[in-house]
Order: C-alpha cells, then structure tokens, then sequence
C-alpha cells in the first residue's frame, strides 16, 4: 500500500482480485468518491469478490477478464485514466487449496490448472499430446528444473500406455524419473519445478504479462503508479526490463557519447531493487516466500 499510495477519491485498478485481500485495503482507502475495477481471470475470485466488495454499489466493478487485455477493459468502462494497478501474479490460496484445478500435487485432482475455465488447453492437454522436447524445455525454462529431460521421456513413455489424467500421476511419474539420490537432498516436493512449469504454459503467464507491461503506461494518469508483484525470476525479469527501459528514456546504443534520440524517462523507479518480505512476512505467510514487488510512478 505504500509503494501504490492509494488516497481517497483516487481510481485504482487491482488486475488480480484473487482472494480480495489487496483489493479491500485500496477499497478502504478510496472510499468514498473512489473508483475501483477488479480483474481475474478465473470466475471463482470474481463471484469471491462480489459477495466482498457488494456494498460499494457503481464505484466498484467487476470484470472476469485477463489483466492482458486492461486497455481494452478500461476503454470498455469508459475510464481513461487510472491513479495506480496493482498485479499480483501467480496462484491464489483458493486456487491451490480449494479449486479443484489441479494446481497442486498434494491433492488427487483432475488435470486441469487452467485460471480461467474457458481457456482452451488444460494441463492434460499438454502432458499427453506435446512433443517430448517441447514437454523438456517447458520444464526446463518455465520450471528451471535441471531433470526436464527425464522428466518429459518419462512422461511420454507412460502416456504411450494410458493418458495421464490427474495430478497424483503426473506427480508420481515426475518423481520416479528423477535420480532417487536429488529427490532425498532436495526441500521442496520432487514435482514443485514441473507443476510450476505446466502451469505457467497452460495459463500463457509470461506473455500476458508482457502484454500488460507493454500497455499500462498508456492507462496511468501523471503521478500514477504501478506495483507488481512476481513470483518468478521470467516474471521478475520482464518487469525489471521494462520499468528499466521505461525509466532510463534514452535508447541510443551505450557507445554514443551523447544522445541522439532524444527520448525522456517516462517513469521514476519506486523500488531501485525488487523489494523482498521480511522474515515475519514469511513466517506468518509461507507462500509470500517468493515474492518479489516492483513499482514505478508515471512522471
Ligand atoms: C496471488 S493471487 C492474488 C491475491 C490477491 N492479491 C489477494 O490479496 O487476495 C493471484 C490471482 O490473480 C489471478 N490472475 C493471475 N494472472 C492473471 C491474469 N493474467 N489476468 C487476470 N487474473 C490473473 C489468479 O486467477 C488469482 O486469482
């Protein structure tokens, strides 16, 4: 919240409603004469959030909508401008927990991982009809798991048997193509990195998320903020580039010894390096271990 500075009577857009809990403090601090638009992709957050935020009549709306297609949103909604977007990328609890999707490998769960339902590829899509090497570099690249290779042969060799229909397969055939000796050594559940990866390809993560990096400049008002917050060093790194690019202005290649394009930073860098969470942060929200958060001010 400081990083956004939400103040009363602002307009705020929070691109990921999730479980809402963001949402209710810029809510709080517009309120009144505020105007807020939520946005998920996945429909279960929308309803969430209209039982929520119900007592906010036409100052709050709600869109099931990819925060990719923001501009088109606002456009929509007839707003032409916005004083600060919050993205919180990545899972939410309910999604992990409570949905039913298949996000996770500690739950027997239908092959799905889709956030929006009426995506049209699901995790059982992928496992069972990618090519093997397309199967291992999504492994490798969106999970930064160093056995993709085994992982994916392992795969393809069980689905030639019978089609791999629920996380507690996938999990199992992940674990066993690992060798024995890294599944012991490691911290995490041997199926983390693959989940994580097949996931992140289901949902189209990065280049949505590239999609909104690169429009919501165009949707900020002078002074307006943008706060993001990553979970993933891919995700990371598309946010720290653009904010970087965006901030530095000049585009002319480092061996010119004065500028020729002529082009002015567009935004002030809130956050020089990603702000991490303190150790009590972690400790009384596990899953916040990862979170990376990054902000810039449109000048
Ligand atoms: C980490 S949770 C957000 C939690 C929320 N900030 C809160 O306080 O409860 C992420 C949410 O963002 C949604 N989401 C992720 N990527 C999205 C995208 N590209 N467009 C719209 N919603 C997205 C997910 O469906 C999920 O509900």
């Amino acid at each position: 919240m400081t990083a956004l500075d939400p103040k009363q009577g602002g307009t705020f857009v929070d691109g990921t409603l999730g479980g809402g809990g963001h949402s209710a403090l810029i809510i709080d601090r517009i309120m009144p004469g505020g105007r807020f638009i939520g946005i998920d992709q996945d429909m279960d957050a929308i309803q969430n959030a209209r039982k929520r935020f119900s007592d906010h009549g036409e100052s709050v709306t709600l869109v099931h909508d990819n925060f990719a297609n923001i501009a088109a949103i606002l456009k929509d909604l007839g707003v032409s401008g916005v004083d600060g977007i919050l993205v919180d990328i990545g899972l939410s609890q309910h999604q992990l927990e409570g949905s039913g999707r298949g996000f996770s490998f500690m739950r027997d769960e239908p092959l799905d991982m889709r956030m929006d339902a009426r995506g049209d590829t699901t995790a059982e899509d992928l496992v069972n009809t990618l090519p093997e090497k397309e199967l291992a570099d999504i492994i490798f690249k969106y999970g930064e798991e160093r056995f993709s290779r085994g992982i994916a042969r392992a795969i393809v060799k069980k689905r030639q048997a019978s089609p791999i229909t629920t996380t507690a397969e996938l999990a199992d055939i992940i674990r066993y193509a690992m060798p024995a000796k890294a599944v012991a050594k490691q911290k995490i559940h041997p199926a983390t990195r693959s989940f994580q990866a097949i996931r992140i390809a289901v949902n189209r993560e990065l280049d949505r998320l590239e999609r909104f990096m690169d429009d919501f400049l165009g949707l900020l008002n002078p002074g307006g903020r943008l706060c993001v917050l990553s979970f993933h060093s891919l995700e990371d790194r598309i946010v720290k580039q653009k904010m970087k690019e965006l901030a530095t202005g000049c585009t002319c290649p480092k061996q010119f010894p004065i500028c020729t394009c002529g082009n002015e930073p567009k935004v002030k860098l809130l956050t020089r390096k990603a702000v991490r969470p303190a150790d009590d942060e972690v400790a009384e929200n596990p899953m916040a271990r990862s979170t990376r958060l990054r902000a810039c001010e449109k000048l």
